[in-house]
């Protein structure tokens, strides 16, 4: 059984990189075989609309046309059991990358046709996890849109979050004074691990369902 893990943030040690290292662990101790990819190592562009996924009889049907370093972890996204999406929250959405990754996952799955449609072979659990500066509730409707969508289009979809994530390694050497260092460093220090936790149960959870 295989749980992948996708990292949309450019820190490889940041927040995000670690709640999806605590999801990989969870499903690793079910036995799941883990892999963690970051999107920030690969060259690739988004969706081009090219339309080539949707072409009846086309050698790209139900897949994306586009050949660069995405290619094959869309491959290994498709055909894994338990996908982990990760990313901060970049000006109110996921970063960049993730997004890219997002609209050449998730468009050459679905079609334009009167009965609804997925055409991918199988459906993957997915567990999707957030981090931000800004508090819990503030991008609640934002997760569930994106679990509904994940549930939709991939299979059963759940999400973790963590708010009022430690950013800066010191804040006093930086342009940042709105935040209270303090009340910031008690919750990295208490709040955080807990937040880990939730996304450990999480791919232990979703890797005991396989
Ligand atoms: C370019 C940029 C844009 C950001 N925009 C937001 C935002 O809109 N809302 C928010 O809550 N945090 C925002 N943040 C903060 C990050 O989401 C937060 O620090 C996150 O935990 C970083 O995750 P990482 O350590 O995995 O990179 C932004 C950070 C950067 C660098």
């Amino acid at each position: 059984m295989k749980a992948l893990a996708i990292n949309g943030s450019a820190r490889k040690n940041g927040n995000t990189a670690a709640l999806l290292k605590s999801a990989l662990e969870g499903s690793a101790s079910v036995g799941a075989e883990t892999s963690l990819v970051h999107l920030y190592d690969l060259n690739y562009r988004g969706c081009t609309g090219c339309v080539a996924c949707k072409l009846l009889g086309g050698s790209s049907f139900g897949s994306c046309a586009q050949r660069d370093d995405l290619t094959q972890i869309l491959e290994q996204a498709k055909n894994a059991d338990v996908l982990f999406l990760g990313s901060p929250m970049y000006f109110n959405d996921v970063t960049g990358q993730l997004r890219g990754f997002f609209e050449r996952f998730l468009f050459p799955a679905i079609t334009y046709t009167k009965e609804r449609v997925i055409l991918y072979p199988k459906r993957v659990s997915v567990g999707l996890c957030f981090t931000s500066n800004a508090p819990g509730s503030f991008y609640t409707d934002f997760y569930e849109r994106l679990k509904n969508t994940f549930t939709h289009i991939i299979g059963p979809a759940e999400y973790v979050e963590a708010s009022e994530t430690w950013q800066f390694d010191d804040y006093s050497k930086y342009a940042a004074d709105m935040f209270d260092v303090e009340a910031r460093l008690k919750r990295h220090l208490e709040v955080f691990p807990e937040d880990c936790k939730k996304a450990y149960e999480m791919g232990r959870r979703l890797a005991s369902a396989q």
